[in-house]
């Protein structure tokens, strides 16, 4: 079913969300995914149904965690959608009364599903090397049908709109469908949305497409870079893998962020790339210093910043941003693109000191856009980037999604979208 086909006169309709938000001091530091669900949730009380909200936060592991309690967020919510009141339902598994008492127009929120070990479906407290493994996974599968059963008995019909949490198969994302017929299930505006903009890269791909991909580890990104190969004209890759690629050439990185067990990988990438003709740009020059201090994100003092080659590294010495030449080698790949995908940082932006590789990156590519090209930022910390440095309306499309954004690049069909579409 089509959500804007859909009928929701008097039906409570139960909406997956992603308001994994992240809180510090009880305050929502970033809203972006509250305000991305608002347009599916207002057009269903505006079709004249009720609300029943659910998400998760954070990873509690199937602990009921204050700190991660949804409670905190009824009154962003409210705001957003422009209700006086968000009603809470502190039990998932157990808001009949509330859900009874619903009055088409109300809205309810759901407490974290994850407090629940059955939303995830995996077993906890035993290893998957232990012998009883299997026999307690299978019985978590059996109870996590049970609770996407209990979850599907509130309402008339499902949306499913929690794109950030689309690539997992959890019972509120995935085994809930099988709850609803074909006609009562159906994907929300902003994972129609999201879906839409991958297929704007990757579907119909304008050229020259740039990808720059960033972040600490080659390992975990391994997958997409692959895939990109296959797909993008150029290939930026910054951060902290940059290390990892130097060290894989013999290259004195200092203390530099290295996965050393991985120097194959990176060594694979670079053939790779030439096998399909990829230019791959990687930073020549760093800017390093023997004084990050992660915990307040601030140098030192007396610590020094230096320039150097990305493959000299002084020792004591840390490589923390890209240099100037990594910089104007980066905006000159993106000039002319057509169709961009951001997903990492290129250094700690965190510290102020250190967030000129990241800026450099952000602004070509506003510039690019403003020059007809597509532009897709996924991930946290690119988010975070664009936002910073006040570029978020001036890119294409900002994504909700970390993983899950990178394993639809990947290629890979979301269980949150096999459930409503049946692929
Ligand atoms: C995210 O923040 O990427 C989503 O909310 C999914 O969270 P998860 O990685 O804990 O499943």
């Amino acid at each position: 079913m089509e959500i804007k086909n859909y009928d929701f006169t008097g039906k409570k309709a139960i909406v997956r969300v992603d308001f994994n938000v992240p809180i510090q001091e009880g305050k929502i530091t970033d809203d972006t995914r509250i305000r991305g669900a608002v347009p599916t949730l207002k057009l269903i009380l505006d079709k004249g149904g009720a609300l029943i909200i659910m998400s998760h936060m954070g990873k509690p592991k199937g602990k009921k965690k204050p700190e991660l309690s949804l409670g905190q967020i009824t009154g962003a919510v409210a705001n957003a959608l422009g209700v006086k009141e968000v009603k809470f339902a502190a039990d998932c598994a157990n808001a009949d009364a509330e859900v009874a008492a619903l009055k088409p127009g109300e809205v309810l929120l759901l407490e974290n599903l994850r407090y629940y070990p059955e939303e995830e479906g995996k077993p906890v407290g035993i290893e998957k090397e232990d012998p009883a493994y299997e026999a307690a996974k299978k019985e978590m599968k059996a109870k996590q049908k049970e609770f996407a059963k209990k979850l599907a008995s509130y309402a008339d019909c499902y949306v499913m709109d929690a794109f950030g949490t689309a690539h997992r198969k959890h019972a509120s994302t995935a085994v809930i469908a099988d709850y609803f017929s074909a006609n009562d299930k159906m994907l929300g505006l902003l994972m129609e949305k999201e879906v839409a903009a991958v297929d704007a890269v990757l579907g119909n791909i304008k050229r020259p497409f740039v990808a720059i991909m960033g972040g600490s580890k080659v390992s975990s990104k391994i997958g997409i870079i692959e895939n990109l190969l296959g797909k993008c004209d150029k290939l930026i890759l910054c951060g902290g893998m940059t290390y990892t690629f130097a060290k894989a050439h013999g290259g004195e990185i200092g203390n530099s962020i290295v996965e050393m067990d991985k120097l194959d990988v990176a060594l694979g990438v670079e053939a790779l790339a030439k096998k399909n003709g990829v230019e791959l740009v990687l930073g020549s020059d760093c800017t390093a210093t023997d004084g990050l201090d992660f915990g307040t994100m601030t140098v030192k003092p007396g610590s020094k910043i230096i320039t150097c080659p990305a493959n000299q590294v002084p020792a004591g010495f840390e490589g923390v941003d890209a240099g100037p030449a990594s910089q104007k080698d980066f905006a000159e790949a993106i000039k002319g693109a057509k169709t961009i995908l951001w997903n990492g940082p290129a250094g700690v932006f965190e510290c102020d000191d250190f967030t000129a590789g990241s800026r450099a990156i952000g602004e070509a590519i506003a510039e690019a856009t403003k020059n007809g090209a597509f532009s897709l930022i996924g991930g946290g910390d690119s988010v975070a980037c664009v936002n910073k440095f006040g570029l978020a309306d001036k890119v294409s499309y900002i994504s909700t999604g970390g993983g899950a954004l990178l394993e639809a690049i990947e290629g890979k069909v979301l269980p949150g979208v096999a459930a409503i579409k049946g692929e």
